[in-house]
């Protein structure tokens, strides 16, 4: 009796274990799987811009579409400070807008007022004007500022391998 009972207990667990592992497993972790993202090499290549900023003010929110701009006072640029000029720049220079928060296009799309994060940007298109004209849009997922982050996009952004050269 008892060791038929012990049978049925494993018996249940095998089966069901992986369901409760992935009800108790955050969403964040599955997140990949949903969202998948472009290679590092690859996001850095397609943006223009990169750099690290802090969210100071959230404005225009489309409450139709879900998106808004940034207020960002930057910190650094790891890359394109020189395509950052003229009108871009705001308050003596040190901050910037930025649009395109919440386009579902981009996967960790969504700031808080004071995050902060690495954003790949380009320079807002005409198409993309006047709304967001002088504005920089988000190209790809945002990124946590962690050194190892930090290492990876300079790396990707200190030239191209020496293979495609
Ligand atoms: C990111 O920039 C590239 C051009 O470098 C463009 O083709 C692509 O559509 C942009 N992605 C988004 C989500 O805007």
């Amino acid at each position: 009796m008892g060791a038929q009972r012990r049978h049925l207990w494993w018996w249940w667990c095998c089966r069901w274990a992986p369901l409760l592992a992935a009800l108790l497993c955050p969403p964040r972790c599955c997140s990949s799987a949903a969202c998948p993202e472009q290679d590092l090499e690859k996001r850095e290549e397609e943006a223009r811009i990169v750099l690290t900023g802090t969210v100071e003010e959230i404005l225009n929110i489309d409450p139709v579409h879900n998106t808004y701009s940034c207020k960002v006072r930057v910190w650094r640029y790891l890359k394109g400070k020189t395509v950052v000029n003229g009108d871009i720049l705001l308050d003596g220079g040190n901050k910037v807008m930025i649009g395109g928060f919440g386009d579902p296009g981009i996967c960790d799309n969504r700031v808080a007022s004071g995050d902060t994060r690495i954003f790949f940007l380009n320079l807002a298109g005409e198409l993309q004007w006047p709304a967001h004209k002088n504005e920089l849009m988000l190209n790809s997922s945002l990124m946590r500022i962690t050194l190892r982050n930090l290492e990876d996009v300079e790396h990707c952004v200190e030239g191209e391998p020496w293979w495609a050269g």
